[in-house]
């Protein structure tokens, strides 16, 4: 079984990526480590996040990288955000995606682009979104935890930013798959969305 789940940046959708790979045991890539990793080698390369073809160079990233705790600051999320609207450097990253989606057994991936480009044959499609300020207060105590004293202020406009950047992009923007299920977390605990997006796939599963 294959499950996408997509949406805009602190959605919750990474949380419900992980618990439902928990839940149904299934292997779990977040695709956006695949773009913050080419984002952190552009910085580390000191080249261009605005030049194609210096963020495609970057995107031969070392694999270890991806365990670099580094790569979840901020920063590096406005980089990913740049680096990602390259299309060659989309090109670079999209067979890797595809065999981990479509590996023996299923698996489950969480983006932007996973139920519309990477897996449009998915046995079950989530989109997971929130209000921005919901999103933003959600970011934002996560970074104060870090102890990062990013304003409230700056994380909403930041949110807003990459949305617009996100969704507009020609290659792959974020946009709801026809067939994918919404999932409104705005208002939910992580155990209610957790429990609504199991039953969005157990529904879907039916319907194979
Ligand atoms: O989900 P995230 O915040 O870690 O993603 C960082 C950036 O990577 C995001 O702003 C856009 C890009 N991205 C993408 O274009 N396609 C994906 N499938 C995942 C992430």
């Amino acid at each position: 079984m294959i499950i996408a789940v997509d949406g805009p940046a602190a959605s919750g959708k990474g949380t419900i990526a992980k618990a439902l790979a928990r839940h149904y045991r299934l292997p779990h890539l977040d695709t956006g480590l695949l773009y913050r990793a080419v984002a952190f080698a552009v910085g580390q390369l000191d080249l261009d996040p605005e030049k194609e073809a210096d963020a495609v160079a970057a995107c031969d990233f070392e694999e270890r990288m991806l365990e670099d705790p580094r790569l979840r600051d901020d920063r590096i999320g406005r980089l990913a955000s740049i680096v990602s609207a390259h299309p060659l450097v989309r090109a670079a990253l999209l067979q890797r995606q595809k065999r981990f989606a479509h590996q023996p057994g299923g698996a489950i991936l969480d983006g932007r682009d996973i139920g519309t480009v990477i897996a449009p044959d998915a046995d079950a499609k989530l989109f997971v979104k929130a209000t921005p300020r919901i999103r933003a207060k959600r970011r934002h105590a996560e970074l104060q935890g870090r102890g990062d004293l990013t304003s409230f202020d700056r994380v909403l406009a930041d949110i807003r930013q990459r949305d617009e950047r996100d969704s507009s992009r020609s290659a792959a923007p974020l946009v709801m798959a026809a067939d994918a299920a919404l999932l409104d977390t705005s208002f939910l605990s992580i155990d209610s969305s957790v429990q609504k997006a199991i039953a969005i796939v157990e529904a879907a599963r039916l319907l194979q």
